[in-house]
């Protein structure tokens, strides 16, 4: 097992002992010491700006994977960045450190495996979908507590453990096409398979990379329908409710770019019904939902 993981504080699910004997077999992506340190110097009260940049900088490769990332259009730049002083710069402090996370974390289960595509464009659209639909709802307004960047890094971590768990067995890579298509069944058949699940790998994954417990315990309840696994606050509820419905709207999206094949669409009214309790959360009903999904689509292809 390794230390990161010995020395967490994980909440107690009841296949957490499978979970953790997995671990032990495929491994835990670690967190790059130049990443860890970078973000120590962010957490400091005056945080030195030129240290950051030295400290990324010395890892010359992953430097140069952070200028290629933050130049792509997602992350609303209107200029060519040129260096990661000029990033930390224009982004601040709490979005530096969402895109280093980013980075490192594609670098970590994605590498260069490009059937791992539709899987990392799933992770960044829910990620961006969680935030987009708290702050289209006003809920970052009335809950104080939740940052954005935060909210972000649940949707980033929520599948992670696929590409890791699919790494060690072939089969599981067979089920990822499955997992989009059929994910209501998802839990039953992992749980069969695996005696865990994805969910249960990706909380702890994201709690050793240091994202925080709240946001990290909404990871454990992204399959739950409209349920949470683990009860909390009602902040913890509204962005479970948020990574929920985010989730289900990249569905619709890969289908409607057609990176999803094998079924016709999953209709709205039909998803509502099982997930009123995701929708209560969010302040939603049915024509809103769809205004949503309308105005989540138009800001992702702004985007591209
Ligand atoms: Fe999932
Ligand atoms: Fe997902």
């Amino acid at each position: 097992m390794p230390d990161t993981v010995k020395n967490l504080e994980l909440i107690d699910m009841p296949d957490m002992e499978k979970a953790r004997s997995l671990i032990n077999h495929i491994g835990l992506p670690h967190q790059p010491r130049v990443v860890m340190q970078a973000l120590r110097e962010t957490q400091k009260e005056s945080p030195d700006f030129g240290r950051i940049v030295q400290i990324i900088n010395s890892d010359t490769a992953m430097a140069a994977k952070i200028l290629k990332l933050v130049n792509a259009p997602a992350w609303g730049l209107r200029q060519h960045i040129s260096s990661i002083s000029q990033a930390l710069a224009l982004l601040g402090i709490p979005r530096f450190n969402v895109l280093v996370i980013t980075s490192a974390l594609k670098e970590a289960v994605v590498g260069d495996d490009a059937s791992l595509h539709t899987f990392w464009l799933h992770s960044v659209n829910v990620a961006r979908g969680t935030e987009y639909i708290l702050d289209h709802q006003h809920i970052f307004r009335n809950f104080s507590e939740l940052i954005p960047e935060q909210v972000y890094l649940a949707g980033l971590f929520h599948d992670a453990a696929v590409p890791m768990i699919a790494k060690r067995y072939p089969l599981y890579r067979e089920f990822f096409p499955f997992l989009l298509r059929e994910r209501d069944r998802v839990p039953e058949v992992e749980f069969a398979k695996l005696g865990t699940y994805h969910h249960t790998i990706s909380y702890i994954l994201a709690r050793s990379w240091g994202v925080a417990p709240m946001i990290s315990e909404t990871i454990l309840s992204h399959h739950e329908n409209g349920a949470v696994r683990v009860p909390g606050t009602m902040a913890m509820a509204k962005v479970s409710a948020a990574l929920q419905l985010a989730d289900y709207l990249d569905l619709i999206y890969q289908h409607k770019i057609g990176n999803i094949t094998g079924v016709d669409t999953w209709p709205e009214e039909e998803w509502a019904e099982t997930h009123e309790e995701t929708l209560f959360q969010l302040d939603l009903d049915g024509a809103q939902l769809s205004d949503l999904i309308d105005d989540f689509f138009i800001f992702l292809g702004q985007q591209e």
